[in-house]
């Protein structure tokens, strides 16, 4: 994977900004007042403003160092398939991506295996069940596992190309950086924090590798894993990164090809299925936007061919779902009309 070029997104930039300054400057007096804002822009500026003092939920605290991070942080941003970025509140703050990185980890196994190997190796219904579920495992003795819950990630990390666990931490990182169009690196406090309480994840692969669906050592693909899901990022580069699955694989910001195009339709659909777990089903039900949530507070939510939206608010309700995240999508992906299935009827 050819490195991508770095590039920093300014809070509240867009591509069209000097454009944008330049009419301002040359508005008359009174003018101002009466520009309104970009329908992207009120819909980001109505939802902070509707839930900027929602406090349901609670940080996840099984991983000790999540359980710092303060509850009130609250970002929004967008970022379309043109490139350009709206967005509200804490949008620089960093945070681990956990889950998240489920997504971009399944990108590369199917940029190197292809799509059907995922299918035959890890599987891609839901279960159902938790993301940690061990009776999931069991019931199905390791099959249909998907890449969102912890057996199919920890066995999707295992399958990512490189003969050692660095190789294929070096192809998880390049991967993440040309989604968010820029270098990324690891949260260092939160690696170790679960890295030494992950005994459940570490169950999880050797039950995973006894029923032959683990593809790695279970530990090196454990402790891999545990790296991913410490990528340190902020809601900005997370927009980035769904803006590109938005815009067929192909990132809007540094243009540069991230994945291929045809493999985006197979990995919505797990977002669309399993990207919020137990809940997936009333999610699409309710929001018809293929997502993915980390317990560490982000959502990431696709409108396919139009914007990616991100959304980072630390409490958690009981499935593992940030929920202010979710009331904010789903609040915008009614007043932007994302959802691909609502059609208007012809004449
Ligand atoms: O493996 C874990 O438990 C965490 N590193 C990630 C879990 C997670 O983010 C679930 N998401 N909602």
């Amino acid at each position: 994977m050819p490195s991508p070029t770095p590039k920093l997104l300014r809070p509240g930039s867009t591509r069209a900004a000097p454009l944008l300054l330049a009419a301002l400057l040359a508005a008359p007096a009174g003018a101002l007042a009466a520009t309104p804002p970009h329908p992207f822009q009120a819909a980001v500026d109505a939802a902070w403003e509707k839930y900027r003092t929602l406090d349901e939920g609670k940080n996840a605290d099984y991983i000790p160092a999540l359980a710092k991070v303060d509850p009130n942080l609250f970002g929004i941003a967008i970022v379309t398939v043109d490139g350009k970025v709206f967005q509200k509140g804490d949008v620089g703050s960093r945070f681990s991506i956990q889950s998240i990185s489920k997504v971009f980890t399944l990108a590369s196994v199917m940029e190197t295996a292809g799509a059907s190997a995922v299918e035959e190796k890890i599987g891609v219904d839901a279960t159902g069940q938790v993301f940690n579920s061990i009776v999931a495992i069991e019931q199905m003795r390791g099959k249909e596992m998907n890449p969102f819950v912890n057996p199919g990630a920890i066995a999707t990390t295992s399958l990512v190309e490189g003969k050692t666990g660095e190789e294929k931490w070096a192809r998880i990182l390049a991967i993440h950086e040309a989604f968010a169009g820029r270098k990324l690196s690891i949260d260092e406090e939160v690696y170790r924090s679960e890295a030494a309480t992950n005994q459940r994840n570490q169950a999880i692969a050797s039950l995973m590798h006894a029923y032959g669906r683990l593809y790695f050592d279970p530990a090196v693909s454990t402790d891999v894993y545990t790296r991913q899901c410490s990528i340190s990022v902020n809601a900005s580069d997370l927009a980035v990164m769904a803006a590109t699955l938005a815009n067929g694989g192909k990132n809007p910001v540094t243009g540069m090809q991230a994945m291929s195009w045809k493999n985006v339709p197979p990995l919505l659909a797990v977002m669309a299925t399993a990207g919020l777990y137990d809940d997936s089903g009333i999610w699409l039900y309710r929001v018809g936007l293929p997502a993915k949530s980390g317990v560490g507070g982000g959502i990431i939510a696709v409108a396919p061919g139009r914007y990616g939206i991100a959304v980072f608010s630390p409490r958690l309700d009981a499935a593992g779902n940030s929920v202010r995240a979710q009331k904010v999508i789903r609040d915008i992906a009614v007043a932007l009309r994302g959802n691909p299935y609502d059609v208007m009827p012809k004449p």
